[in-house]
């Protein structure tokens, strides 16, 4: 593999826990849903734009937690009843439902009080601005019985989006935002993530200079960085190819990172 093939892959857009970085925005919120994981809530709502960390904040309390707890991540969204109480069933009784079985949602809601107190169970549903808003109602129930317990991640992209919130208003014991990253942790991040593959060279290549552009088109959003970075390292690859004599390789390029930019759509000419 090329030089630039293995920087161009430090970037791929992927919930894996290895290219994790360790930023202070999201050690601050894991330990609020650590801490929220020892208080009785019925359910937490974890928010923010997309491309923030939701997803993968959501993976590694899952990683972290399952040994300790009866823990479930629901990664995909369950678009109708029949996914869903399929779902609630595996849960609850731990083991797949039976085909052609037919159940009747105020089950799930008796065996619930059937095992209160025997059980805690926390379910981190992710996409949850997916849902129908029958099986929202549902998911409130459930909750209420105080034996499942859920974690509701949305993503926001105006004040007015986070649809869950309003939906269970009252049910909510605690919200966790996620941002942007600041200028300082995506410089981190972009460092981390090249060294990940021992990419020291690039790594040390790139400048101040460069990151307050990334950070000027990408406004720290995670996602919109690494396509940044990746659509750069794949026109290093272009024209080491086709005519190498258009880059150094002692120095990053900022005009790659420009074309970049307008590639992705991130700023206009
Ligand atoms: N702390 C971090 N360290 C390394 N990579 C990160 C970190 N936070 C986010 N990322 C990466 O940024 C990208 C976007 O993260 P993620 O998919 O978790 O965002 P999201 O908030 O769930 O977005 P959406 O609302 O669209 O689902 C992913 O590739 C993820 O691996
Ligand atoms: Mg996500």
């Amino acid at each position: 593999m090329s030089y630039y093939e293995i920087a161009k892959e430090c970037f791929v857009d992927e919930l894996n826990l290895d290219s994790y970085v360790e930023l202070p925005s999201s050690v601050r919120a894991y330990e609020e849903m650590e801490m929220a994981f020892e208080k009785p809530f019925k359910m937490m709502l974890l928010y923010g734009e997309p491309g923030t960390g939701k997803s993968l904040l959501l993976k590694r309390l899952y990683e972290k937690k399952k040994y300790q707890k009866e823990i479930h991540f629901i990664e995909s969204p369950l678009l109708n009843e029949e996914e869903f109480f399929r779902k609630i069933f595996n849960i609850l009784i731990q083991k797949p439902m039976p085909k052609g079985t037919k159940v009747d949602f105020n089950t799930f809601v008796e065996y619930c009080k059937v095992i209160k107190g025997q059980r805690e169970i926390i379910i981190l549903l992710d996409e949850a601005q997916l849902y129908p808003k029958k099986i929202l109602e549902e998911i409130r129930i459930l909750s209420d019985t105080g034996v499942l317990r859920f974690v509701i991640v949305v993503h926001k992209t105006t004040d007015e989006d986070v649809i869950a919130k309003s939906h269970f208003k009252t049910r909510i014991w605690g919200a966790v935002e996620l941002k942007n990253a600041s200028k300082s942790e995506l410089k981190t991040y972009i460092h981390q993530r090249l060294l990940r593959y021992n990419q020291f060279e690039i790594a040390n290549q790139i400048k101040q200079k460069n990151i307050d552009f990334i950070y000027k088109v990408t406004k720290g959003n995670f996602r919109a960085c690494s396509k940044l970075m990746y659509t750069t390292f794949e026109i290093y690859q272009y024209y080491e190819k086709h005519d190498p004599s258009q880059f150094s390789r002692d120095k990053f390029s900022q005009k790659f990172l420009e074309m970049a930019a307008i590639a992705i759509g991130a700023i206009h000419v």
